[in-house]
């Protein structure tokens, strides 16, 4: 399986921090926030990624990450010009996927705890079709929101007004080898965007989406806002010190797995 990182956007709701910087290399306390990304991916034993960006922030995610061999994986790049949609990353990823599965993962998100054996994504059978990790939350109208029924979802909606539940889905999709075919057939939506939600519903009508809760415990933050990033921090802080361990680094993954 193949990991990708979408790690472009304006970050327009962190202005000023990101006028010249990119958002997923703001600090997290004491690692830049891509490391938490990679780190998910490394957990699920992915060691091919590809990380897209915006392309006056190539250079310093190359200058951070290099070919990712310091961590025992290796990284490619690709070009985002604009922020087209979250879809669009599938589409601009295709040599990189080829027939492949591919975990996809928004730069800003932040997993930490996750039960990564009890997924067993590296088992599912070919055209599986897509998951989404939900988790439940107190704001839902931020997200695309998930309804079940008998465990299974009977729609997703992106930011409803009226939210059907209080279950969302993170910024974490698991896609089967139809994924670029399925985004290349997307309109850009109101906001003009390829949206990560109308790709779910096309696998939702096909009846292959399927929602895999993250278990109790685990944690899921995007740091995408003011209190957002600064709470990430704090959360990282908390727990790196009172534990004694390192929170989601790539290198520290990477000793752990014997990968370097
Ligand atoms: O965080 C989970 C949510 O992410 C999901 O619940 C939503 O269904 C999904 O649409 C998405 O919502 P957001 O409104 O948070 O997405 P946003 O536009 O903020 O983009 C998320 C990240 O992806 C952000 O770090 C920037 C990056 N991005 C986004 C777009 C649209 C790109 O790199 N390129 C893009 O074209």
């Amino acid at each position: 399986m193949n990991g990708i990182i979408l790690s472009g956007g304006l970050g327009t709701r962190l202005s000023p921090l990101t006028d010249a910087v990119s958002k997923q290399l703001l600090p997290v306390y004491d690692k830049p926030m891509i490391y938490y990304s990679i780190s998910t991916l490394m957990n699920f034993n992915i060691k091919k990624i590809l990380i897209i960006t915006r392309p006056d922030h190539l250079e310093s995610y190359k200058k951070l990450l290099g070919t990712g061999r310091q961590f025992g994986i290796k990284i490619d790049y690709e070009i985002q010009k604009s922020p087209r949609g979250i879809a669009e990353s599938l589409i601009i990823a295709e040599e990189f996927i080829k027939n492949n599965k591919v975990l996809l993962i928004l730069g800003d998100n932040i997993f930490y705890g996750l039960n990564y054996k009890f997924y067993k994504i590296n088992s599912l059978k070919k055209d599986f079709g897509a998951r989404i990790f939900t988790y439940k939350v107190d704001n839902p109208s931020r997200y695309g929101v998930v309804q079940l029924e008998k465990n299974n979802i009977i729609s997703i909606e992106e930011k409803p007004k009226k939210p059907k539940s209080n279950l969302v889905a993170t910024g974490m999709y698991l896609f089967d080898q139809n994924a670029v075919k399925y985004a290349k057939t997307l309109k850009p939506s109101k906001r003009g965007e390829l949206e990560i939600t109308d790709l779910n519903t096309i696998y939702l009508k096909k009846k292959k989406l399927k929602s895999l809760q993250l278990n109790e415990g685990s944690v899921w933050l995007d740091a995408g806002t003011f209190n957002s990033l600064l709470q990430a921090s704090q959360y990282v802080q908390t727990i790196q010190e009172r534990h004694n361990i390192l929170v989601n680094h790539p290198y520290d993954i990477a000793k752990r797995k014997k990968w370097i």
